[in-house]
């Protein structure tokens, strides 16, 4: 007897997966749609018909597909080193006709621009990722997006980005606040990370990604202690950015933009 064939993940379970993903993301960050729409407002106002753009960290590529959406002629090139992410990501989408590239890439590697498209992008973009890098791998990949990304062309981060300054009467109270908000959202309630990780890796359209996954991530994501937002500032003026600024925020999350 030989085994049987390994189902591959079908694009309708994919796209289940992807929408639980959302659910699942916008449980802990309420306001990611609305952090999306201020970095595609921010795009509207510089890209050219025909630009190229980065999404770092893109997990299933939430992201890029709202890009994707938003400027028909655009081409997005999606990074991740998660293959299950990407698996999801790439059985549910595709690749949009040409428009959309998957990448697997670790960002902290100092060879990973190499998986990426010749000539320069005229954005970067990347939600809920940059906390996964220590402070001494976004400065190095930032001189790449410095690199990388044409003068005028935008690097956006959203995240939760802390400052310093304390003001931990101030925290408490905005926390209280946001605890009260999301009680009154309306909607479904998503799977919490862990939930949503146990059904991925038990998909079984995903076996070999999941074996990858866990090869590659061991243990569970813990978070990094990462840059502060004067790191952040910092870091992308070394690198040549002109402009950096909060864009949008709400507590410590926040919409970062820099400009070449
Ligand atoms: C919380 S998820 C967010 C995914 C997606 N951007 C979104 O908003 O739904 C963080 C993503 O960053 C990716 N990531 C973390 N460190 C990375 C690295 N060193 N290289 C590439 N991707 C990385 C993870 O694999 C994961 O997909």
């Amino acid at each position: 007897m030989s085994p049987a064939p390994v189902p591959r993940l079908t694009r309708r379970r994919a796209e289940r997966l992807r929408a639980r993903w959302d659910l699942q993301q916008e449980r802990y960050i309420t306001d990611r749609e609305a952090r999306f729409e201020m970095m595609i407002e921010a795009l509207d106002g510089v890209l050219p018909r025909r630009a190229r753009v980065l999404d770092l960290g893109c997990g299933t590529g939430s992201l890029s597909e709202r890009v994707i959406d938003r400027f028909p002629r655009v081409k997005v090139v999606a990074i991740d080193r998660d293959p299950l992410l990407l698996a999801i990501g790439r059985a549910a989408l595709g690749d949009r006709g040409g428009r959309l590239t998957w990448v697997d890439a670790d960002l902290r590697a100092p060879d990973w621009p190499r998986g990426l498209p010749r000539g320069r992008f005229d954005a970067a973009v990347t939600s809920t990722a940059m906390h996964w890098l220590t402070s001494a791998e976004l400065t190095r990949l930032y001189r790449v997006l410095g690199r990388r990304i044409r003068p005028g062309g935008i690097f956006l981060n959203a995240d939760s980005i802390r400052t310093r300054r304390k003001s931990p009467r101030l925290r408490r109270i905005l926390e209280r606040g946001a605890r009260r908000r999301n009680a009154r959202l309306p909607g479904a309630v998503g799977d919490s990370w862990s939930d949503w990780w146990t059904s991925a890796l038990h998909e079984p359209g995903l076996a070999e990604e999941a074996a990858l996954h866990r090869s590659r991530f061991p243990r569970s994501h813990h978070g990094t202690r990462t840059a502060d937002l004067a790191g952040h500032e910092r870091s992308l003026r070394r690198a040549g950015f002109r402009e950096v600024a909060v864009i949008w925020s709400r507590g410590r999350s926040r919409v970062l933009a820099a400009v070449r």
